[in-house]
């Protein structure tokens, strides 16, 4: 089978590229390098020992799509192309909208023009703004989105079911994935973002690397355990797998699933949990809530286990070693 993946040089889509590889999957991926970089394809092919092809196009290029998809007939695709810091989306609404939406309408014309019949989305967890019940089911109701990046992936999942409406012969699997860290544990591949990261345990290993002086905590007033956020942090070779279980579904219209844990850590857990599994110290001060956050926010991913036969296998040690791995072999260590 093969499998177009936009974004396939990314964080998340790097590693699912790997699994999709060591599966046998036919892989070509599409991917501009606004969030990536060229060095991850020789890392993929070492890691996996298999070749893939490359297209260094940007999905919102509508034509580039239509000759890649009339040379390549995908049979499925992947989508994880897209902008997504949400601090950025707030300030820039407009380049966020039409990167993360003109790009699947791309998509989707372009798989109804040469009948490529699946789509497996990259959705997350936010579609479902500030949840009322926990933990969070697909059943649960979503909207109330807080930030512009998470309104384009709630737009997106809508787009999807109307397409699927409307070519009852297309399907499409929405991954609302919770939030994904850690790195494939031989190191080679891990999320660098550009500058200064935005999510916690970017900020955490460049703490610890004494890259970065401290790390902020948003706030300790929250009505959680200890007062700080709680988040589902889930294994990105987890994910990874999960996209694999969505692919080999053979379903109709389309579905939805929570890739999550189902197990909440807050950021001061997360700080000691690092700390005792790679023995170094993550300094960090107390400071305001960041505008936009929630208190909490966890799945019950009993639906993918039950449907897809998937469940995260990686624990959170896993997730805090094969973080500090990364960015140590990064540094040449
Ligand atoms: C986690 C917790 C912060 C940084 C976002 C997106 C989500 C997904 C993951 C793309 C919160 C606290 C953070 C810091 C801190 N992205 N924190 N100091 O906001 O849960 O989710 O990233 O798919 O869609 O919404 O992740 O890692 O930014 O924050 O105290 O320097 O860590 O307040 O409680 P978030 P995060």
């Amino acid at each position: 089978m093969k499998v177009l993946v936009t974004g396939g040089l990314g964080f998340i889509g790097s590693h699912t590229v790997v699994e999709l590889l060591n599966n046998n999957y036919e892989v070509v991926v599409v991917d501009n390098l606004y969030n990536s970089s060229i060095d991850v394809v020789d890392k993929i092919k070492i890691i996996t020992g298999r070749d893939f092809k490359l297209y260094q196009e940007d999905v919102c290029n509508k034509e580039k799509i239509d000759e890649i998809f009339n040379m390549e007939k995908p049979d499925a695709v992947i989508h994880f192309a897209a902008y997504k810091a949400v601090g950025e989306s707030v300030n820039k609404p407009i380049m966020y909208y039409r990167n993360n939406l003109v790009s699947t309408l791309n998509l989707c014309e372009a798989m109804q023009k040469y009948n490529c019949k699946k789509i497996v989305f990259s959705s997350s967890a936010t579609v479902y703004g500030n949840p009322d019940v926990l933990p969070i089911t697909e059943e649960c109701r979503v909207g109330g989105t807080t930030n512009p990046y998470g309104s384009t992936k709630l737009m997106n999942e809508m787009i999807l079911k109307d397409f699927t409406i409307a070519n009852d012969d297309f399907c499409a699997v929405i991954l609302r994935y919770f939030n994904p860290i850690g790195a494939h544990e031989s190191g080679l591949i891990g999320e660098k973002p550009n500058g200064i990261p935005n999510n916690l345990m970017p900020y955490i290993v460049r703490v610890a690397s004494k890259e970065l002086k401290e790390l902020s905590v948003f706030g300790n007033d929250y009505p959680t355990h200890d007062g700080t956020g709680v988040r589902d942090y889930i294994h990105v070779v987890d994910l990874a797998k999960g996209h694999l279980k969505a692919l080999e579904y053979n379903n109709r219209g389309i579905d939805y699933f929570n890739l999550g844990t189902g197990i909440g850590y807050s950021v001061l857990d997360m700080i000691n949990t690092f700390e005792r599994v790679n023995k170094v110290k993550v300094p960090y001060k107390i400071v305001d809530r960041r505008p936009g956050d929630i208190a909490e926010c966890y799945a019950d991913p009993t639906k993918a286990l039950k449907v897809l036969g998937w469940k995260a296998e990686l624990g959170i040690e896993d997730m805090m070693r094969d973080s500090y791995n990364f960015i140590l072999k990064q540094k040449g260590n």
